[in-house]
């Protein structure tokens, strides 16, 4: 099946920078009615300002607030007349040893990384339908991560938010199939986000990992922007996102071979 966005309407969360915002410049070209969100209105205002020509608008919006939530989804349906696509691809990360972590920092992950995009998918679901009953293939798609089929050391709150986020995708497969809405999963390994470690919740984390070798964004939107096409169920993207998803399967003693060497390497490192 192949999914036209031309003239869709489409909720982008996290769409002010990162893999978000080039997911929101890929839609643009393609003609989607862009209801763009994410907290800061700077950004927001600047992608606006960069997709002239294009039907967008602005929400600004902390997703953690449930109010906010049901005014975003009241206001977007109320500018555009419906919702045909929600794309979840807000996210924050902390990468740091669980145990030099703190009780504040696993809540917000979680806050962010899973009830967020869980009680808005919940909101959008009524409107998702009307789309669905009147032809279209709508979809929700969860920009989780690898962490989210994988363990990775100092990624612990990480992973726990994205694998509980990836188990609510597939329930939400079966139940949805009811109401004819396709959920759609895409999972980046380690990408080189606008600004990532300036971001991070912590950044101290004790793994050897290859920031500078990380995926560019761009081909992370590329990805996604593929698997909203052609409703790709799950997509693992970049070579070693595909390598450690097929290998957890596979091998996963080589796996957790794999993730042990890369603390020991780190702690080689240090000591040198
Ligand atoms: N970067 C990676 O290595 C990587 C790897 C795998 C998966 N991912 C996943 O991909 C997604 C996007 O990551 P990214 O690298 O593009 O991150 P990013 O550049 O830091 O962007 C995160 C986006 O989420 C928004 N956001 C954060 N908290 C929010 C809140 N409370 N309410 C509304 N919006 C909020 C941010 O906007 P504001 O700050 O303006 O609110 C921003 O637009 C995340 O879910 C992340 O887990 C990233």
């Amino acid at each position: 099946m192949r999914r036209d966005v031309r003239g869709r309407i489409v909720l982008l969360t996290g769409a002010s920078r990162g893999i978000g915002r080039r997911v929101a410049q890929r839609l643009a070209k393609r003609g989607a009615r862009l209801a763009l969100v994410s907290r800061s209105r700077n950004d927001l205002e600047s992608l606006r300002d960069e997709l002239a020509g294009a039907e967008a608008e602005i929400f600004p919006c902390d997703l953690t607030d449930a109010d906010a939530r049901a005014k975003l989804v009241a206001d977007v349906v109320a500018r555009f007349g419906g919702l045909d696509l929600l794309l979840n691809c807000a996210g924050v990360c902390s990468f740091c040893e669980f145990a030099d972590s703190t009780d504040a920092i696993n809540r917000q992950i979680l806050e962010i990384n899973f009830f967020a995009p869980v009680e808005l998918t919940r909101l959008c679901v009524p409107h998702l339908t009307r789309s669905s009953d009147a032809g279209y293939p709508a979809a929700v798609l969860n920009l989780a991560s690898l962490c989210g089929r994988c363990g990775i050391p100092s990624l612990a709150e990480h992973c726990a938010s994205k694998h509980a986020f990836v188990g609510m995708t597939e329930a939400w497969r079966g139940e949805f199939a009811r109401f004819g809405i396709d959920v759609l999963l895409v999972l980046p390994g380690l990408v080189r986000s606008d600004d990532l470690n300036r971001h991070l919740l912590k950044n101290e984390g004790k793994v050897y990992l290859d920031f500078e070798g990380a995926q560019p964004s761009d081909e992370v939107a590329d990805a996604l922007v593929r698997s909203l096409e052609r409703n790709t169920r799950e997509r693992a993207v970049g070579f070693v996102s595909w390598w450690v998803w097929f290998g957890k399967r596979m091998f996963p003693r080589a796996v957790r071979w794999f993730m042990k060497r890369k603390v020991f390497k780190f702690q080689r490192r240090m000591a040198r």
